[in-house]
C-alpha cells in the first residue's frame, strides 16, 4: 500500500482530489482497473463510505472495478453519434477485436466498451482509445486505428 500512501500524500490527502488519485492509481495498478483493496484503502484514508468512492468510480467509464486490457475502446453511443453510424462502428470493432462490449481481448490488449459523449459530436461517430479521441470514422480508418496500437505505435 506504499503506492497507494504516496500518491494520497501527493494529493494532500483531500476528497476534492478524488477523482485525480483514482486515476493515477488505476494508471500504475498493472489492470487498467482499481482493485478493491486499493478503494477500501482510499475510502479509509480519506474517511468516506466505500460505498461513496465506488459510486464516483463506477459513474465515469474511464475507471474499472474489474482488470481491463491495456486500451480502454471506448465507442461513443450518445444522439449525435447514434445517429452518424455509431452502431456501424461498434460492429466493425467487434469484428476486428473478437470482443462484445464489456470484453477483453485474449492479450490484455484491447477492452470494448460502450460509452456517453466525450465531447467529439462535431466529428461523430467517434471512439476514444485511452485518453486519444478518433472521429469520422470509416471502416478503412478504423482498421488503421486499431493496427497502429496492435503495433506498439501508441503509449497509454
Ligand atoms: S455524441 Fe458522441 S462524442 Fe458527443
Amino acid at each position: 500500500m506504499e503506492k497507494v500512501k504516496e500518491i494520497l500524500n501527493r494529493y494532500g490527502n483531500s476528497k476534492d482530489n478524488l477523482i485525480q488519485v483514482m486515476l493515477e492509481l488505476q494508471n500504475i495498478s498493472g489492470t487498467n482497473s482499481l482493485p478493491h483493496e486499493w478503494v477500501v484503502f482510499v475510502a479509509e484514508a480519506l474517511d468516506m463510505p466505500v460505498s461513496r468512492v465506488y459510486s464516483v468510480i463506477t459513474f465515469y467509464s474511464m475507471f474499472g472495478t474489474e482488470p481491463r486490457g491495456k486500451y480502454l475502446v471506448e465507442v461513443c453511443k450518445s444522439g449525435p453519434c447514434h445517429v452518424s453510424g455509431a452502431k456501424n462502428v461498434l460492429q466493425l470493432l467487434e469484428e476486428k477485436l473478437g470482443l462484445k462490449p464489456g470484453e477483453t481481448t485474449e492479450d490484455g490488449v484491447f477492452t470494448l466498451i460502450q460509452s456517453s459523449c466525450f465531447g467529439a459530436c462535431d466529428i461523430a461517430p467517434a471512439i476514444k482509445i485511452g485518453e486519444k479521441v478518433y472521429g469520422n470514422l470509416t471502416s478503412e480508418k478504423l482498421s488503421e486505428i486499431v493496427d497502429s496500437y496492435r503495433e506498439g505505435q501508441h503509449n497509454r
